[in-house]
């Protein structure tokens, strides 16, 4: 039987029944279709585009108008999988009703199911107006990329008590908010496994040890396509970077040698009609 469409209350009552949630990024059609095939949970067209597809080297930069273009492009192949649209950079940080617009934006413009935005308790008023207004909403806390500069960088956070005891705070406020499940990012895993148990929402991790609701890793870390660098929590699945090369290497090689394309992938014309031909062109 094919699958039935992912929703909010399917990725709830996968922590209820304590099954574990899948979840990976992706940025366009042939990846949307490969997450539908793969039969993953959620898929995440994340502002992490911005790095791995147009070679920023943050996520600050990357625009609506490049959300939507991805999202839109992810929906044309991805059927089953709940997808959520990452809010960028200042879509959100501004004013609650530019927020409401926003995120009202990637769904009706983009098509995705549901959106996601960084930030914790401060965050929860934007957070409780966005889900009232009906669309629902994922948080994102721990390290949050699109402030990472104002985090000390891409680095592990809540290392003390104090901050640990924050990153659990702003669970639960997300939670209050109305947020249906919360990223958590670059955290120690004892800390990890305390958010997971701290709210009834599932808490799906990002290098956050294994004692969550659920992972979420960037694809093209996860298969070796992105190689400027490898956070600590990524396991390279494979390596499809070297294999692309290589097919490259040799095609630039039979092209120089003139051994493609050969007979199969060339037209033919009958005998007939090329004599015709050249007898038109003398
Ligand atoms: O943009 C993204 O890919 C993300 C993941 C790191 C969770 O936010």
């Amino acid at each position: 039987m094919a699958r039935q469409k992912i929703t909010v209350q399917d990725v709830q009552q996968a922590k209820d029944e304590r099954r574990k949630l899948v979840m990976m990024t992706a940025y366009d059609y042939p990846f949307g279709l490969m997450a539908d095939e793969a039969e993953v949970d959620i898929v995440l067209v994340g502002d992490s585009l911005g790095m791995v597809v147009m070679g920023l080297q943050g996520t600050t930069e990357v625009t609506m108008e490049h959300m939507i273009h991805h999202i839109k492009a992810v929906m044309r192949g991805c059927k089953t999988c709940l997808v959520v649209g990452d809010m960028p950079f200042m879509s959100y940080n501004t004013t609650i009703p530019a927020a409401i617009a926003n995120a009202g934006r990637l769904l009706k413009e983009g098509g995705c199911d549901v959106v996601k935005l960084e930030g914790g308790a401060d965050f929860a008023p934007t957070v409780q107006a966005i889900v009232k207004a009906g669309i629902p909403v994922q948080g994102h806390i721990g390290l949050t990329p699109q402030t990472a500069s104002a985090l000390g960088g891409f680095k592990m956070q809540g290392k003390s008590a104090a901050a640990a005891k924050q990153i659990i705070d702003d669970a639960r406020a997300l939670e209050q908010a109305g947020a249906f499940s919360i990223i958590l990012e670059a955290v120690p895993a004892p800390l990890g496994k305390l958010v997971a148990e701290a709210v009834r929402v599932p808490v799906i991790g990002i290098g956050a040890g294994p004692d969550v609701d659920g992972q979420v890793l960037v694809t093209h870390d996860m298969v070796g396509l992105f190689d400027r660098f490898v956070p600590k929590f990524v396991k390279q699945y494979t390596r499809i970077r070297p294999a692309i090369l290589e097919a490259l290497a040799e095609y630039r090689q039979e092209v120089r040698e003139a051994k493609f394309p050969g007979p199969e992938h060339s037209f033919k014309m009958s005998a007939e009609t090329l004599a015709e031909l050249k007898k038109m062109i003398a």
